[in-house]
């Protein structure tokens, strides 16, 4: 969606630095630069609303033609504003150069008009853009360890994943969402011993994933003073990769009861794969990786072990084949990104992952690096320079009787039953005549869990907090759903009289101009959060128009008395529930993107 209030910024701009060439006698190539199209993209949106509506900072464009920042902006602004001042339809614009940045100011009747129609003809396809038309991006994300319990260390992944995968299939993108299950690897040798030693197939199928999980933990307890136990598991992975029929059938058996129990976490959660395939879906394809790494000469053998060793590069070696022929981890990621490559032509594949696990995907990134170099796979078609590990911090709860179970493990289930219970409790406090009150305890309980994990930049930990993250006052998702449910009830509540043509020059107080100033920036907000891979930059912006429009909804007349939205002014009303039904529409596009559900009444 193109933008044409900016395209015109953008066209006075260019015309306005041709004007300034022609004064300033420069006519040199590079100029290309100061082409419409090119100013269009490096127009920013200002944090600070006192700064205009869009900045062209000028630093790098002084550079090139050999000026001072501040004094060619002044010289700028000049000419732009003669351009306006002889155009009748410029009127809505005006330039102002504020240091090194020439900053554009709309007027906010045309912002209003321009936004909140927009926004009632696209409904919550406002924002969406063809930017990723005919490019795909892959997303590995969630990716637990089957055979144990969903924890709550998975959670992130899971939360940043489906945000992303929202975000990207906005703006066009062909997505495609990965679940790289832990489906292979010593730990299912492991969990073949513990249950042919322990296991007991009638309560495998009572309650499949603790029994595993109670397997598992005490095969790494007796581990620890009987050594054999690991090299038994060492033995029974080895029959799995070399097909042994028993050892495979229960593998088979533990991943089927696995994925039935995963499957209902992500139910829960709203969250959508389009593939399921784990590592052991690269069994039959590692084989050719191995090989081409050996016949591009990058790999050596170290103890036994086929490696590539990666020291110059400050990195432990990436082993790929240890001295038993059982392959690794890292193997099945290489294996996965020449498959995923392949099959999907990607522009970028995400691998969303803890910062735990930073160096594995340095290793892996670097051995693909090396070996497209070493074919000489011309850069343009190279795959290296496409995977981005997107890394987050952790999730720390202070909940000190999650945090001490047997086994560390804080079952992600457990959590989302807390939220949803305590959740329900709220809801019986404030409004205890609503409707379908489980549906919404589960909307809003989920709501908060997901919504607390995006609430911080990724990189940093996540301190999860029983009493913060259910409040519907403060920074949480319950308030959004909140704020948007205030809104919805608005609307039912304004049973309008007759369709008007709306006047948008009543929406003139300084909180509605915010909350329009918002509104016209979601569209940038949205190309950030994907760029940026943060959801978190949806979060705040949501949070800054929720709480812009509480101010709205807040502002006292100059008698003291609130300035009701809805009055007896027909026109008034009808102009700020055209603002009032905007805000909802992003609201739930923004709760949306997020992963959450946004209800119209809670
Ligand atoms: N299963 C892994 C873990 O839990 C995460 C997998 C991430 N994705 C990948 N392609 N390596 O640590």
């Amino acid at each position: 969606m193109k933008d044409t209030l900016r395209q015109t910024a953008a066209d006075i701009t260019a015309e306005a630095f041709g004007l300034l060439m022609a004064d300033l006698k420069t006519d040199r190539p590079e100029l290309y630069i100061f082409h419409p199209e090119q100013l269009y993209d490096k127009l920013e949106i200002p944090k600070d609303p006192k700064m205009g509506n869009y900045a062209l900072p000028l630093f790098d464009l002084a550079k090139i033609l050999k000026q001072n920042p501040i004094a060619l902006n002044k010289q700028l602004a000049e000419r732009q504003n003669l351009i306006i001042g002889a155009h009748d339809n410029y009127a809505h614009l005006k330039f102002e150069a504020v240091g090194g940045f020439n900053n554009t100011r709309i007027r906010i009747e045309t912002l209003a008009q321009f936004t909140l129609r927009q926004i009632g003809n696209n409904a919550r396809e406002y924002g969406s853009s063809d930017l990723g038309k005919g490019k795909s991006i892959v997303i590995d994300f969630s990716s637990p360890n089957i055979a144990k319990p969903f924890g709550v260390g998975h959670l992130r992944s899971t939360a940043i994943g489906n945000s992303l995968y929202r975000i990207h299939k906005k703006l066009g993108y062909t997505v495609i969402g990965i679940n790289h299950l832990g489906d292979w690897g010593t730990q299912f040798g492991k969990m073949i011993v513990a249950y042919r030693k322990w296991g007991d197939e009638r309560l495998l199928m009572a309650d499949p994933v603790r029994n595993l999980y109670d397997l598992y933990v005490r095969f790494h307890k007796e581990e620890k003073e009987n050594q054999t136990l690991t090299d038994e598991g060492r033995e029974a992975f080895k029959a799995l990769e070399d097909g042994d029929d028993a050892a495979v059938a229960l593998w088979q058996k533990f991943k089927d009861y696995s994925l039935a129990y995963f499957q209902k976490v992500y139910d829960r959660l709203g969250v959508h794969f389009d593939y399921n395939t784990g590592e052991s879906f690269y069994n039959d394809k590692m084989n050719a990786v191995i090989d081409r790494l050996q016949k591009a000469g990058l790999t050596e053998i170290s103890e036994g072990a086929l490696i590539v060793p990666l020291a110059e590069f400050g990195l432990p070696a990436c082993l790929l084949r240890r001295a038993d022929g059982a392959t690794l981890y890292a193997t099945r990621d290489l294996a996965g990104i020449l498959y995923r490559a392949e099959s999907y032509h990607f522009e970028k594949a995400l691998y969303v992952v803890n910062t735990g696990q930073r160096d594995h995907f340095k290793q892996v990134f670097k051995v693909i690096e090396l070996l497209e170099k070493a074919e000489m796979v011309p850069l343009e078609k190279a795959i290296a320079p496409r995977l981005v590990h997107v890394e987050f911090g952790w999730i720390k709860f202070a909940d000190a009787v999650m945090s001490t179970r047997v086994g560390n493990i804080i079952f992600l289930e457990e959590v989302l039953d807390k939220a949803v219970s305590l959740a329900k409790a709220k809801i019986l406090e404030k409004n205890p005549d609503l409707k379908e009150i489980d549906k919404i305890a589960d909307q809003i309980g989920i709501g908060a869990v997901i919504f607390a994990d995006l609430s911080t930049r990724k990189e940093k930990d996540v301190n999860f907090d029983w009493d913060k993250v259910l409040n519907f006052e403060g920074e949480t998702g319950p308030y959004l759903q909140y704020t948007h449910a205030r809104l919805s009830s608005l609307l039912r509540h304004y049973a309008k009289e007759k369709p008007t043509e709306i006047n948008y020059t009543l929406l003139a107080h300084a909180e509605e101009e915010r909350v329009i100033e918002l509104l016209y920036k979601f569209p940038l907000v949205v190309e950030e959060g994907a760029d940026s891979c943060e959801p978190y930059i949806i979060v705040s912006y949501l949070l800054e128009l929720a709480s812009a429009f509480n101010k709205v909804y807040q502002r006292k007349d100059n008698q003291g008395r609130i300035d009701k939205i809805i009055s007896d002014n027909f026109e008034l009303t009808e102009a700020r529930m055209a603002l009032v039904r905007a805000v909802r529409t992003v609201m739930n596009e923004g709760l949306y993107l997020l992963g959450l559900e946004a209800p119209n009444e809670m």
